[in-house]
């Protein structure tokens, strides 16, 4: 394997289970070091801890820190943790949560919720590594993990729409924020992932609903953990030294396509 993000230390949010477990996994298998935070270590999917399988299968050094990102205290504590690596210079603002209610059921505690999780705790994610970042007068990259619910609406989640719409433009400027002390800060936007999310959360995997999200995408696959964190690998690297304020889709081109005639 390349020593894309060797002497890098990276911070992933939610990186118990799912894109953020894969996404950790897969930037050590890359070199870096990795502190994984999230609310519990145990993944949602059940099997080892994914501090423990980096330690083990990439012998790289990995942490947990016991987490919720929607706390600004807790959220730079836990970017602090890198410190014993060397200090943050990737932050994955992956963390996530969802919703299956309708829009006139939605309550202001759901709502605040969802916005404290999805919205506040990027931004003050992305806050805490920036400035850690500045102060060891290193560059950066963070990448946060939007959805193509932050690029074209849907109905059934109007609060989750609303907060993934938010992160892509928080990049933006983020981007734009950060871009003059060398910091590059880009978003990644997954089409429907096969994880505990849309597993038990959504139950969409025990409808119709997946069959004909993967028969209405181009690639006539569903995305796998794996797909997210090839995307997030790519941001995080030096093969993207250029790339500011970007949003890549992962999503076997459903968002850009009106999938085609054919039943496949
Ligand atoms: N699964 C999908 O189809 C899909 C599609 C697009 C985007 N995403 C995004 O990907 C990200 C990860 O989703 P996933 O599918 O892997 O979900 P998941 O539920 O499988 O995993 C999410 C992880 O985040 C942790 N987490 C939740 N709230 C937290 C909090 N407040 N503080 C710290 N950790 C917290 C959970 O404990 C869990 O380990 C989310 O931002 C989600 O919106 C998912």
């Amino acid at each position: 394997m390349s020593d894309w993000l060797e002497n890098e230390v990276a911070v992933v949010t939610g990186g118990s289970s799912g894109n953020g477990r894969s996404i950790a996994l897969t930037l050590a298998e890359y070199g870096a070091d990795v502190v994984v935070v999230d609310l519990q270590a145990e993944p949602r999917e059940g099997g080892t801890p994914t501090h423990e399988r980096i330690r083990a299968d990439h012998g790289r050094d990995a942490t947990f820190v016991e987490c919720d990102v929607s706390s600004v205290s807790e959220i730079r504590e836990a970017v602090d943790a890198a410190d014993e690596f060397g200090g943050v210079t990737v932050m994955v603002n992956n963390a996530g949560i969802t919703h299956s209610d309708d829009f006139l059921e939605a309550t202001e505690a759901e709502y605040d919720r969802l916005m404290d999780v999805n919205v506040k705790g990027v931004f003050f994610g992305a806050q805490a590594a920036a400035r850690r970042m500045v102060e060891a007068e290193r560059s950066g990259s963070i990448v946060n993990v939007s959805s193509i619910a932050g690029l074209v609406a849907r109905g059934d989640g109007v609060r989750y729409s609303a907060s993934k719409g938010a992160v892509r433009l928080m990049t933006y400027a983020q981007a734009g924020s950060l871009g003059p002390r060398g910091i590059r800060v880009n978003a990644v936007h997954p089409g429907l992932v096969e994880t505990s999310m849309t597993r038990d959360d959504l139950e969409v995997f025990r409808s119709d609903s997946a069959e004909r999200f993967r028969r209405e995408t181009p690639l006539r696959q569903i995305c796998q953990p794996q797909d997210v964190a090839n995307a997030v690998l790519y941001l995080a690297s030096p093969l993207a030294s250029f790339v500011n304020g970007e949003s890549l889709t992962v999503d076997g081109g459903v968002t850009n396509t009106m999938g085609g005639w054919e039943d496949g």
